[in-house]
């Protein structure tokens, strides 16, 4: 464990909005910083924008405006984003800004002075879009050999100014070598020492500012604007104090962590290690490059007019759902491919269904059977020890993934437990447990442990989830705000005896959009009906016509509850897809409220509405009946709630 955890995002270019990649590191960056939060390092969390060059200059300039204008339109985008997506960032850092404008010229004007930085005539081919130079030998097929770019290339020949940084390509290589966790994940690794083989050529840091105007000066030639990545990558040590409070720098600096997208490799693990070399700054712990998010199995880009805007998505979805689910999709480091299909079936599964049902379980049990008081705890038997290590394996296990910078493993890790709690609870069935008075301390006991196993599974999931994991903990009588990391790995702090709270659906589940009650196909070419009268079982015939007038539907039941005063009827709130309603059903001697949560049932859907002991019910719902049995008709599998019957 490191005593101190300073994280990096990019800068984030402010030619236009913020898209669902910048999205993605912001809040790993965030996730990352809150864990090490709770577990009591002093962490710095560090953002910003990017905001010169030719990318800003250029989308100023189609905008009709000043860069920066266009920078403090664009920036305030960005704020708002992080705002949203409850972003903890300690500092956001603006290249405009004088406190990072002269750190850059300080840097600069000492690496100048110490012959560092020289001027020459330069030749080269230049990516507008990369906006970097290259030599004949570095282009690939006459384009820019960038990896996802291609593009072709301008030549230039111009005066400037340029960075010594082929002195340091033995050094660089030997760091590399003999740190072999300074560039993340491995394969990464070589393929800057891959880039490292050819041989390094010194970097140009200059823009004359007859052909590019917007950066910072250079302080030795007022002809000259710094180059936008000689300045950008200055950030990180600008924004914690770097020539302007010591103490503040030593503080935070080294960053633990880097973290970019897969497409800034070369200028994070070549061009800023030599220019901090050359400065005698330590170097970054870990420089960490993820994957690409793909639309589908497609790059994201505006002219293929599939970019994922963050803001509608989590304003759609929910933030914290938003984050679980870019949390747990990416495997990181690899690419990974974003749909809302892909979204909509993970929030489904991890959070509506298994999360979500097994939090109404434990609290509609409790206020039913225990007074809405945690139970106390008996002994819990094999299917109880199994749970309880499983969940404390999966604490363990997902502060591990953190610190291997993998916490997609442990989140799914998580997410498997939640799925055993509920298995856990389908085998000991303490809804039947409860109603004997016999045995309604043991199904205390598994309320407790399933309580228990959810007090850990929710706190663990707080930095990912921080607004719905605080409802939960609240829902089950624990105090708001963060929780105490160090309880989380430890069994049996939930008190019996404290109150549980009444909330809402924590994750009311997604209705896809599938087709909707449409009548059951036409019967005209189907044979005509036996001419009896009388059916199998002793019912008069009827028409397909007569048949085709009840509309069924299947529907998931979301709540149920007993109607006082009434043995037999329960009141259900069930989801028809489009919408959710109020039945009453005569079930409650063959089911608990708490065993039908969740389940998926068939109901007459255009039953007038009826007044039922008080209590209005609009639907009926679909049971088969033996004697005093029933059995409710459910569907063969998984289809969304409000699919047609016929
Ligand atoms: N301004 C530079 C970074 C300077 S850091 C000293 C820059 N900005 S950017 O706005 O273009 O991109 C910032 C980050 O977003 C990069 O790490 C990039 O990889 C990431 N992403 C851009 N598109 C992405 C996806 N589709 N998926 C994931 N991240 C991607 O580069």
């Amino acid at each position: 464990m490191t005593d101190n955890f300073y994280i990096t995002t990019p800068i984030y270019y402010v030619n236009d909005r913020p898209h669902i990649g910048h999205a993605y590191t912001t809040i790993l960056a965030d996730v990352l910083a809150r864990y090490h939060r709770l577990i009591n390092v002093p962490t710095w969390f560090l953002t910003g924008t990017d905001e010169h060059g030719q990318k800003v200059q250029r989308a100023a300039e189609a905008a009709g405006m000043t860069p920066q204008q266009q920078a403090d339109e664009t920036v305030v985008r960005f704020k708002a984003l992080w705002e949203k997506l409850e972003i903890t960032n300690d500092d956001f850092i603006r290249t405009t800004e004088p406190r990072h404008q002269k750190v850059v010229q300080d840097i600069l004007q000492d690496l100048f002075d110490r012959d560092e930085i020289y001027r020459a005539d330069f030749e080269g081919w230049y990516c507008v879009t990369c906006e970097r130079f290259y030599t004949e030998k570095d282009l690939v097929d006459g384009n820019c050999p960038e990896p996802g770019c291609g593009r072709p290339v301008d030549k230039i020949t111009e005066p400037n100014y340029f960075f010594r940084m082929s002195k340091y390509q033995q050094w660089l290589i030997d760091y590399i070598e003999a740190n072999p966790t300074f560039i993340q994940p491995d394969f990464r690794r070589n393929e800057t020492l891959g880039f490292l083989r050819k041989e390094l050529n010194d970097l140009c840091i200059s823009r004359p500012k007859s052909r590019m105007a917007w950066g910072i000066e250079l302080p030795f030639d007022a002809d000259f604007v710094t180059y936008v990545w000689f300045d950008a990558l200055v950030n990180y040590i600008s924004a914690p104090g770097y020539l302007q409070d010591d103490a503040r720098f030593r503080s935070h600096w080294p960053a633990t962590c880097h973290l970019i997208g897969k497409d800034i490799l070369t200028t994070h693990t070549v061009y800023w290690p030599t220019m901090l070399k050359a400065m005698d700054v330590p170097m970054p712990k870990t420089i960490f490059a993820h994957g690409w998010w793909l639309v589908g199995r497609d790059k994201m880009s505006k002219t293929a007019g599939n970019v994922v805007n963050p803001m509608a998505f989590a304003d759609q979805y929910g933030v914290d759902a938003f984050r679980y689910f870019l949390m747990t999709e990416m495997s990181l480091g690899q690419d990974a491919s974003f749909t809302e299909e892909a979204f909509i079936r993970r929030y489904n599964t991890d959070l509506a269904n298994d999360l979500g049902n097994m939090l109404s379980r434990v609290t509609k049990l409790i206020g039913s059977y225990f007074d809405r008081k945690i139970p106390t705890p008996l002994e819990a038997g094999e299917a109880g020890e199994r749970l309880r290590e499983t969940t404390l394996r999966a604490a363990e296990e997902l502060v591990a993934s953190v610190e291997r910078m993998r916490p997609d493993q442990g989140l799914n890790g998580l997410a498997a437990v939640v799925r055993e709690a509920n298995r856990y609870m389908e085998l000991r069935q303490p809804w039947t447990l409860a109603k004997a008075e016999e045995t309604r301390a043991e199904a205390g006991t598994v309320l407790y442990y399933a309580a228990e196993a959810l007090r850990i599974i929710s706190g663990m999931l707080y930095p990912v989830m921080p607004g719905k994991m605080s409802a939960l903990r609240e829902a089950l009588g624990l105090p708001a705000g963060d929780p105490d990391f160090a309880d989380l790995h430890e069994w049996g702090l939930l008190k019996p005896g404290t109150e549980i709270q009444k909330m809402k659906i924590l994750f009311p589940r997604i209705q896809t959009k599938e087709p909707k009650v449409d009548a059951p196909a036409s019967p005209r070419e189907e044979k005509p009906m036996p001419e009896s009268k009388e059916s199998p079982v002793g019912v008069a015939q009827i028409e397909y016509t007569d048949f085709a007038k009840v509309a069924l539907q299947t529907a998931r039941i979301l709540e149920a509850e007993k109607i006082e005063g009434a043995d037999k009827l329960l009141r259900l709130q069930i989801d028809l897809g489009e919408e959710q309603r109020q039945i009453v059903a005569g079930i409650a001697l063959s089911y608990t409220p708490e065993a039908l949560i969740g389940k998926t049932i068939v109901v007459v859907s255009n039953l007038k509405p009826a007044r039922i002991r008080k209590v209005d019910s609009n639907g009926m719902l679909l049971a088969a009946k033996s004697g005093d049995q029933l059995r409710l008709i459910t569907v063969d599998g998984e289809l969304p709630a409000g699919s047609s019957v016929g």
